[in-house]
């Protein structure tokens, strides 16, 4: 396994596997791997011939400082897994490489950007949709590999590509959970014994409101019963529990077993905020 630190590094290992008619997929992380960023790689590892895994805590992403602060950094213990998983390159690149200056465009996702996170984490989108765009155009992956539990992340992602005519097929994995049904995330091992006993309430929840809505109870009754059980939790403080279409993410106020849709739920847990979605009709 080969660490590369900048893009010029790369070029050459780039070249040696046009040359030699590799095809390259790429995983996207920052870091802090688990067994759903490791799902990832795997699904990688079975299609591609040469894998590079990034490792970058992208400072634009983040609308809020303390949780960027806070980020976890767990770099060799990253580097040991994707080892094990024989991973073939790990693109771990410093602020400055990425950022020489601070960059002047701005990416407006339009729609997407005044609903579930793109409401609640004002230029978060902006902060990706860069980062992706400056990975695929430094790595010029083949695949890339993205996770289902970010569900409004590959919405944007999947408009970067089709807007900008990018040359990327994009792989979307299922999202790995905990046995106790708690989504896999880097954020989980800062919650305390107590958070991450009623962080189960963004699975709970979904779970619940998929069965009753399957069951024809109305929708806005769902919600409301959502938020008291939210309220009953005195760690736990919901930010949005919203039924949506999964590709266009516009918001149903009522449920139809004819269109296709998924809720989605973000809460903070302590100061940790999670994110979680359930596939209803697919
Ligand atoms: P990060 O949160 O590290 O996640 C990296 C990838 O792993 C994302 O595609 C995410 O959706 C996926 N992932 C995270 N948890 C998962 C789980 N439990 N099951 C399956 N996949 C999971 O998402 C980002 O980083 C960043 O926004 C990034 C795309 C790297 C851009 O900076």
């Amino acid at each position: 396994m080969q660490v590369v630190y900048t893009g010029a590094d790369w070029q050459k290992y780039w070249l040696n596997s046009l040359k030699n008619d590799k095809s390259i997929g790429l995983v996207p992380t920052m870091g802090a791997l688990h067994e759903g960023h490791l799902d990832l790689v795997r699904k990688a590892k079975s299609e591609c011939d040469i894998v590079v895994v990034s490792v970058f805590v992208n400072p634009t992403q983040f609308n809020n400082q303390e949780d960027f602060d806070n980020y976890p950094n767990t770099l060799e213990a990253d580097l040991a897994k994707l080892k094990e998983e024989k991973v073939d390159f790990v693109f771990v690149p410093n602020t400055e490489n990425i950022y020489p200056e601070k960059p002047q465009l701005s990416i407006d996702f339009g729609n997407l950007e005044t609903v579930l996170e793109g409401a609640f984490r004002p230029g978060h989108f902006n902060g990706v949709g860069i980062i992706v765009s400056k990975l695929f155009n430094i790595i010029r992956p083949h695949k890339a590999y993205f996770g289902q539990k970010d569900l409004q992340q590959t919405g944007i992602i999947k408009r970067l590509v089709k807007d900008l005519s990018m040359n990327v097929q994009l792989v979307i994995v299922p999202t790995r959970r905990e046995q106790d049904g708690l989504a896999m995330s880097s954020r989980n091992m800062r919650l305390s014994t107590d958070e991450r006993q009623q962080a189960l309430i963004l699975i709970n929840s979904l779970e619940k409101a998929k069965q009753e809505l399957l069951t024809g109870k109305a929708w806005f009754e769902i919600q409301n019963q959502i938020n008291h059980d939210f309220e009953e939790m005195p760690l736990a403080s919901l930010e949005y529990f919203e039924l949506i279409h999964p590709e266009s993410f516009t918001r149903y106020s009522a449920f139809d077993a004819n269109q296709k849709s998924s809720i989605c739920v973000a809460a903070y847990v302590g100061k940790i905020r999670l994110i979680d979605n359930l596939p209803i009709i697919l």
